[in-house]
């Protein structure tokens, strides 16, 4: 397997960033630092908005790729924000196939943690917009980092999830996936009911590839729209951060929605530094009546 479909993030935090966050040309946009003034982004706002809007209504084939940032609204901890998981917690102890093998149980209680987190929470109106997307443009792609299930639960009925999905558990003996929703788990590490082998999460741990098909499906998405959205990700994480790039390097628009700059936001045609659920539906609003009201 080629390295470029296995999950990769340098040093679990982002290598290089100072890079890409410098004066260099490639941190201009339009010509202007990132630091800008907040009252000239105000009108910004209206400016990226009526662009979009003229793009939507074209009836754009549309990929959209989401990060934990679209799920922070919902209370849900981002990974690598100032109260974000990394910060607490060391990946490799937690998210690897080696931490599982030497500590499953520890391994399974953060996983438990997590769980009991994601099911006391709701989707926000960020992952509702994009419900609606979903039925109003007939070419839309969402392909999702996120594992906690939140855009299923909010309605989305094809969700492309890169990195597996929290509720679903594989046996280490046959393979089998299954849903499970049990919260808080007994016993931990969970067993498997047909043949007793320990039961794993089925996400995808540092080190690991991604699920094939899924991937594949990501890159024919991202390498066939006409409008890509990246929204609440930290563009750290390879495979995923690499899919706008292929959209991007065809021309192809791309929309930032998050609060920070990341190493995506000099290849973006539209910056929307605010929060995926402000965001959005100011963007529902351009659609139509019809994509509205879900
Ligand atoms: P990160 O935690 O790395 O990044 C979250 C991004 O969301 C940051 O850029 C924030 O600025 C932004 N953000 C925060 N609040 C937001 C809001 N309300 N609206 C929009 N954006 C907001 O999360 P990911 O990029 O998803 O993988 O991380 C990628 C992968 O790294 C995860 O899937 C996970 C992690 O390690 C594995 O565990 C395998």
């Amino acid at each position: 397997m080629s390295p470029i479909f296995r999950i990769v993030s340098p040093n679990f935090q982002g290598m290089g960033i100072g890079l890409l966050y410098g004066q260099s040309p490639a941190s201009l946009r339009n010509g202007r630092p990132l630091g800008y003034p907040v009252q000239r982004e105000m009108s910004e706002l209206e400016t990226n908005l009526a662009g979009l809007e003229k793009i939507l209504l074209g009836g754009p084939k549309i990929a959209v790729l989401t990060g934990a940032g679209i799920s922070a609204e919902s209370g849900i901890p981002t990974f690598r924000g100032e109260d974000g998981l990394w910060k607490k917690h060391r990946a490799e102890e937690l998210a690897t196939p080696q931490a599982f093998y030497h500590a499953p149980a520890l391994v399974w209680e953060w996983y438990d943690w997590r769980r009991g987190i994601i099911a006391s929470k709701e989707p926000n109106a960020g992952h509702r917009a994009l419900v609606r997307w979903e039925r109003y443009f007939p070419h839309f792609v969402l392909i999702t980092q996120n594992v906690d299930g939140l855009h299923r639960r909010a309605g989305s009925q094809n969700v492309l999830e890169l990195h597996g999905n929290i509720w679903e558990v594989r046996c280490t003996r046959e393979g089998t996936i299954t849903e499970n929703y049990e919260s808080p788990l007994n016993p931990i590490p969970p067993l498997c009911p047909a043949c007793g082998a320990m039961l794993r999460p089925n996400v995808v741990w540092f080190g690991e590839s991604l699920p094939a098909e899924t991937l594949e499906e990501a890159y024919a998405a991202s390498a066939s729209c006409d409008l890509m959205f990246v929204i609440g990700t930290s563009a750290f994480v390879q495979p995923a951060a690499s899919l706008p790039l292929l959209a991007a390097e065809r021309g192809v628009p791309i929309v930032e929605v998050n609060p920070q700059p990341t190493p995506l936001t000099a290849s973006a045609d539209f910056v929307f530094r605010g929060r995926a659920g402000d965001v959005l539906p100011l963007i529902d609003e351009r659609l139509p009546a019809g994509s509205t009201g879900g």
